[in-house]
């Protein structure tokens, strides 16, 4: 009745940012993204006659209600305790709701001895937070129903992914709170999933033939449509910081002098860039010495969620 799964978060190329159902968590439309290796979360799942369910992340208590709604659509009747754990060589705001909830799916199947097809385990994660059903795949999945899958494996393409951690200051709005007001009161919203639509074929055509340039700048384009969406809520949903602006304007600069990085941009001040990975080490240099940018993590494409032994 014990299990432990370990799965890795991942960053949207072509971004979730609206629901079709809120309490399923289906999406408007289509998304895009890759797993990312440094990013991982292990989570261990104790099922028992315990008098209540208990989540602990990193050592905090935390509101067990959504891997509760999880575990339920699983089938999985018994009281849990849930540790999980993000193995992030940084502390810096990265903790993510996609890898511990991959993980959960796993390994609270397991140690309830439930078989579960991979789309299963996709789907049963989704209902803890949409992005997670990409982290099930891993590799390079999209995720447009009840899963996701993954359409190419981590080793289809060398890239690399450098995290500039923009952060420190209040917490941002979540993704939960902040995709549900987006849809409601911003004007641009219809706009913004209209392009998501185009987005997605396009962006899988150019990563098929490892167009850097053209995935690159479409993965850009579309972070900062989604925060324009963003942008025009009521209230406005500001989520850059200085160093967020300062990193976007190195990326325009490293390319201008013939580097190729692109970035992207989730609901947080965080900046990821794209690039070769020949070039990852020049791009880390560059945002390392953005004033704000606490760290820079470089990482490399992951694959899906496991068991561990
Ligand atoms: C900006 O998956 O965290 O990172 O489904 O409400 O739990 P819920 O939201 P979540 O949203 C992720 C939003 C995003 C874009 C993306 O990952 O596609």
């Amino acid at each position: 009745m014990k299990a432990t799964a370990a799965a890795h978060a991942n960053i949207a190329l072509v971004k979730y940012w609206g629901k079709r159902d809120d309490a399923l968590l289906l999406p408007e439309a289509g998304s895009l993204s890759v797993a990312l290796d440094k990013l991982r979360t292990t989570t261990t799942v104790e099922l028992g006659d315990f008098a209540a369910d208990t989540l602990t992340l990193d050592s905090r208590e935390e509101n067990p209600s959504r891997a509760r709604a999880l575990l339920d659509a699983a089938g999985i009747r018994q009281r849990a305790r849930i540790d999980s754990r993000n193995e992030f060589p940084t502390a810096a705001g990265l903790a993510s709701s996609a890898s511990g909830f991959a993980a959960l799916a796993v390994a609270a199947c397991a140690a309830a001895g439930l078989r579960k097809s991979a789309e299963q385990l996709s789907s049963l994660a989704r209902l803890g937070s949409g992005s997670a059903a990409r982290s099930v795949p891993g590799g390079w999945a999209v995720w447009e129903d009840e899963s996701a899958r993954q359409v190419f494996p981590p080793s289809h393409w060398d890239l690399r992914f450098c995290i500039a951690v923009c952060s420190s200051g209040p917490k941002q709005v979540g993704s939960r709170d902040g995709m549900r007001a987006t849809r409601e009161t911003s004007p641009y919203h219809a706009a913004w999933i209209a392009q998501c639509r185009r987005d997605l074929p396009e962006a899988l055509r150019l990563l098929a033939a490892r167009d850097l340039s053209g995935l690159g700048a479409l993965a850009e384009r579309n972070a900062l449509r989604m925060h324009a969406d963003a942008l025009a809520a009521d209230p406005p949903l500001l989520y850059w910081h200085p160093p967020t602006v300062a990193c976007l304007h190195a990326l325009g600069e490293l390319r201008a002098g013939g580097i190729g990085a692109w970035g992207t941009i989730d609901a947080g001040p965080h900046v990821v860039a794209i690039c070769a990975s020949r070039d990852a080490d020049r791009v880390g240099t560059r945002l390392r010495a953005i004033p704000g940018v606490v760290d820079v993590l470089l990482c490399a494409p992951a694959g899906g969620a496991r068991l561990l032994p």
